[in-house]
C-alpha cells in the first residue's frame, strides 16, 4: 500500500445474498477494514445481526436501505439504525423535507452524534423520459437532481448518492462541502456489467465524487484485494 494511502473513501458494495458468502469474501483484506456497503438483499436476508457483527470486527458500514415513508415511521426506523452504529445511511429525497428532517431527529443519538445521512435524488435506473411521463415530474434530469439535492441540504442532510456525472451539478447547487457518493465506477479495462453510464475512479474524482461505491470490479475480481488497492490508488492518486 502507498504510504498514507487514504482508505476511507472507497466503499465496497457487498451485494451478496448471504452472510456466508460475505464472510467468505472478507478474509481477502486481511487486517484491512474497508468501508462496506450493505444493501437490502443482505440486510433482509440476515437481519441487523450482520451489521452488529461487521461493526464489532471494525468495518465502517454504509447501510443502503433507502428509506421512504411517513415522517414518524422514518424517524423511528432511523433511530434503530443509529443505535446499530452504522456510519452512513440513506433515504429517498422524494419523501419530502418533513420526512428528511424527521429522519435526522431519529438518527441523532443522545450524545448529539449521528451517522452521515445521504439522499437518493432520482435513481440512475430512472430515465428522464420515465420521470417526465410516468412520475409526472417535468424538467431536465440535472435540474431535478440538483433541486432534490438542495431540498436534502436544506433539511440538514450531509449529501447525496448520485451518478459521478451528476456530482458537478450537485456541488454547484449545494456547495463543495455537500458530500457526493457515487456508484457506477469501472476500471478503464474492465467489463461494465449492467451499468450504463460509468466512469473510472480517477474520472469520478475529477468530477467531484467524495466517495466511490464499487461492487463487482472488486467483489468479482480474481484478486479482490488488488482491485480494491487499485481503486484507492486511482481515486486518491494525486490527493
Ligand atoms: O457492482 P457495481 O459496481 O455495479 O455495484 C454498484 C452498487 O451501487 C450496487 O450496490 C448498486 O445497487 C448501487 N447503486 C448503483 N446505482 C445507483 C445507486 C446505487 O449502482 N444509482
Amino acid at each position: 500500500m502507498m504510504k498514507n494511502q487514504k482508505t476511507d473513501n472507497v466503499i465496497i458494495a457487498c451485494d451478496f445474498s448471504s452472510a456466508e458468502s460475505l464472510f467468505g469474501f472478507l478474509p481477502a483484506f486481511g487486517e484491512l477494514r474497508p468501508y462496506l456497503k450493505i444493501g437490502m438483499e443482505l440486510f433482509y436476508a440476515e437481519g441487523p445481526e450482520i451489521v452488529r457483527k461487521l461493526k464489532s470486527m471494525g468495518f465502517p458500514i454504509f447501510l443502503d436501505l433507502k428509506l421512504h415513508d411517513i415522517p414518524n415511521t422514518v424517524k423511528k426506523a432511523m433511530s434503530v439504525l443509529s443505535h446499530l452504529d452504522v456510519d452512513m445511511c440513506n433515504l429517498h429525497a422524494a419523501g419530502t423535507g418533513a420526512m428528511m428532517r424527521a429522519a435526522i431527529e431519529g438518527l441523532t443519538r443522545e450524545d448529539g452524534t449521528r451517522p452521515i445521512l445521504l439522499a437518493v435524488t432520482q435513481l440512475t435506473s430512472t430515465s428522464q423520459e420515465t420521470m417526465n411521463r410516468e412520475l409526472l415530474i417535468d424538467g431536465e434530469m440535472p435540474d431535478v437532481v440538483s433541486r432534490y439535492a438542495l431540498n436534502a441540504k436544506e433539511a440538514g442532510l450531509d449529501g447525496v448518492v448520485c451518478s459521478p456525472l451528476e456530482a458537478a451539478v450537485v456541488k454547484r447547487s449545494c456547495g463543495e462541502k455537500f458530500v457526493t457518493v457515487t456508484p457506477g465506477v469501472r476500471f478503464a479495462d474492465s467489463s461494465v456489467n449492467d451499468q450504463v453510464r460509468v466512469t473510472t475512479p480517477a474520472r469520478a474524482r475529477e468530477l467531484g465524487s467524495d466517495y466511490i461505491v464499487v461492487g463487482r470490479p472488486i467483489t468479482a475480481a480474481e484478486n479482490p484485494y488488488e482491485a480494491y488497492m487499485r481503486c484507492l490508488e486511482e481515486f486518491n492518486g494525486s490527493r
